[in-house]
């Protein structure tokens, strides 16, 4: 059976993270470390493969060097009790990393480990549209081991809208980080925007990481992290990940990689209940969010 998650002052996570918290609370950051934030499903992978490209001035065997998910240390991933083909807990990782280190995280504002705050780290933040986290996150649920079974697809919209889903509910999520911005270091990003003009945002990227690519070297980085390039490339799409894990043959990892797929998922019926729902979530708040192009 598929594990159940557990619980760290009411956000659902992995009972792995939730067993190991103390000692992810107390994570020691170093001030010139770059943390990744995304709600799962936001476009992690997307830019984590720019920020790695950037590093690398636009050297792809570089890049090449490990699978994606290797080189960046997620934070709160435990070492879960058995052997795990995915390594050392993110915390054993992160340490043996030499600086600057690039680390990533899914964690809401309120349970980010302190140190992250104290010592004035950069946050590079990508945000994506609710219905399309939706629906991306109820695939992979489909897909992933390490996750609880989404259940059928109006259960899911439950489950969402609810937040009872592996890092809690989407829109303190965003709003969180959306509020951190005006007190911390934080680029805050739309996924809808790199669809729409990945140079664009990627070129806020360089600036903001204060790398500063030719203009050939930046169109390489666009070319090398579009969703086409991407999802055939074996070091992000996941392929080496193990069956136990997950199973791409239920919904690939590399999906689909638009704005607007939810227009496919949600009736009309739900997508009046989840408007009205989200107003009321959202009226505390300045961020808006496109969910179409
Ligand atoms: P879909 O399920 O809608 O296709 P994360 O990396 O945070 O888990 O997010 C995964 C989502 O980002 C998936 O969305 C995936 O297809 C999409 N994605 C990954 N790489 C992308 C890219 N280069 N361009 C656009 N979308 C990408």
């Amino acid at each position: 059976g598929r594990p159940e998650l557990g619980e760290v002052e009411g956000i659902l996570l992995p009972k792995a993270t939730c067993s190991e918290w103390s000692r992810i609370q107390s994570f020691q950051a170093r001030p010139d470390d770059l943390l990744i934030c995304t709600y799962p499903k936001a476009g992690t992978t997307w830019i984590q493969e720019i920020v790695d490209m950037i590093q690398q001035e636009g050297d792809l065997d570089k890049c090449q060097r490990a699978p994606l998910h290797h080189r960046h240390p997620f934070v709160e991933w435990a070492r879960p009790p058995q052997p795990s083909e995915l390594g050392p807990s993110g915390v054993d990782q992160a340490k043996a990393l030499p600086s600057p280190r690039t680390l990533k995280t899914h964690l809401p504002v309120k349970l980010l480990p302190p140190s992250f705050w104290e010592q004035n780290c950069k946050f590079l933040y990508v945000a994506r549209n609710a219905k399309d986290c939706m629906v991306s996150y109820y695939h992979f649920q489909r897909m992933s081991k390490v996750l609880p079974d989404p259940g059928s697809w109006p259960e899911y919209f439950q489950t969402f809208m609810a937040g009872r889903v592996g890092w809690g509910p989407w829109y303190n999520h965003v709003k969180g980080w959306w509020k951190a911005k005006d007190s911390h270091c934080v680029l805050f990003l739309f996924y809808e925007d790199m669809k729409e003009d990945p140079k664009r945002e990627i070129r806020k990227v360089m600036q903001f990481m204060g790398k500063y690519l030719d203009e050939t070297t930046l169109d390489k980085v666009v070319h090398h992290t579009s969703f086409e390039i991407m999802k055939d490339n074996h070091m992000v799409n996941r392929a080496g990940v193990p069956l136990t894990i997950m199973d791409q043959s239920i919904s690939p990892f590399m999906r689909k990689g638009t704005v607007g797929d939810w227009k496919n998922h949600f009736t009309v019926a739900q997508n009046e209940i989840f408007d009205i729902d989200y107003k009321n979530k959202m009226v505390d708040t300045s961020l808006t969010f496109r969910m179409e192009l």
